[in-house]
């Protein structure tokens, strides 16, 4: 069941960085195919509504050049009505110069996918299917039918949440025809799962094992410590560091090659979600390296000692 918020179509101006980015990748994507003989598929399984908007944002954001013109009268609540409408991934990506030959979104909300429908209208020309369901069961299902020699494509997978499972990245990989760009919302959602009490409800801990695909989380989220009280175990300070680094590794381990994470911050400067590029193909390293670059890049941290040696894998 979605939330109610999921139904309303305004984001963050962040948003704008990342679907930049995506935009910008998939440009160079489909330059690098241009003189190749594939038939290209593109996958948008958290596809959202194909348009999205903009909050122009808080007080925050009088500093930021483009407010400018923004009069100073306005009151906190005029700046929030202050909307603008963006393309979001499914537009970008049907908009390109070059155009996929297969477009697949996926999107669980049924007003959202209503909407992807019509704006697939817009594009006769193209092949789009709007499948209106769970991502990570249709990702899993196209994977599984991604067996013609001359198919490539692209993955943005792009969850509010723990959402994404680590079996549908699996599946993705097992192909060895996908690029994956994974949204990854770790200081919006996923390292907030991971209560300071430790008291993390059990369907909480269920997505996070599927969010990592391993139980690790655990272990380097927290550390134990001895105080007066003798040995307590607490949560890390940089724990999403820890959990980031985790992720990365597990993904390098999977698909061979990933990108340096670039980090989307708020308004207010705090991490909100990293982008991701993982591929069994590594030429793609080096664009996605510079594109998804041109945000803040990430320096991992040394691995953790209580990680398994089933996380240990190349440096990215
Ligand atoms: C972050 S938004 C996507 C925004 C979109 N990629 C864009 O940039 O324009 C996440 C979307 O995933 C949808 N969603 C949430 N859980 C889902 C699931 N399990 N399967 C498919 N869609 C889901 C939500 O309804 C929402 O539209």
């Amino acid at each position: 069941m979605v939330k109610k918020s999921h139904t309303e179509k305004t984001v963050g101006p962040w948003a704008k960085q990342k679907l930049d980015a995506l935009q910008r990748y998939l440009e160079a994507y489909m330059l690098v195919m241009k003189n190749q003989r594939f038939r290209l598929f593109y996958v948008d399984a958290f596809a959202g509504a194909g348009i999205v908007r903009v909050r122009e944002g808080s007080s925050a954001d009088k500093a930021r050049p483009e407010n400018a013109l923004i009069p100073e009268a306005f009151t906190e609540e005029d700046r929030e009505q202050l909307v603008e409408y963006i393309a979001g991934s499914p537009l970008r990506a049907l908009r390109l110069e070059r155009q996929f030959d297969h477009y697949r979104f996926v999107e669980l909300d049924s007003k959202r996918a209503g909407d992807l429908k019509v704006l697939g209208t817009q594009f006769p020309n193209c092949d789009v299917k709007v499948h209106e369901g769970e991502a990570n069961e249709r990702v899993q299902f196209i994977a599984s039918h991604f067996n013609d020699l001359n198919w490539r494509g692209v993955a943005f997978l792009d969850p509010y949440g723990a959402h994404l499972h680590w079996a549908t990245l699996e599946a993705l990989a097992a192909t060895g025809k996908f690029d994956v760009v994974i949204n990854f919302p770790l200081g919006m959602t996923i390292n907030r799962l991971i209560k300071r009490d430790q008291v993390i409800p059990e369907n909480w801990q269920a997505q996070l094992d599927m969010c990592f695909g391993c139980q690790n989380w655990r272990d380097v989220a927290f550390k134990t410590e001895t105080d007066l009280l003798g040995e307590v175990r607490r949560k890390r300070d940089d724990a999403a560091e820890y959990l980031l680094n985790l992720y990365v590794r597990r993904l390098a381990d999977l698909f061979g090659n990933v990108a340096t994470p670039s980090l989307v911050r708020n308004t207010r400067g705090a991490p909100l979600y990293y982008l991701i590029w993982a591929s069994s193909n590594p030429r793609g390293k080096k664009i996605a390296n510079h594109i998804l670059g041109l945000g803040e890049k990430v320096v991992l941290p040394e691995r953790h000692p209580s990680v398994t040696p089933d996380v240990r894998g190349t440096q990215p």
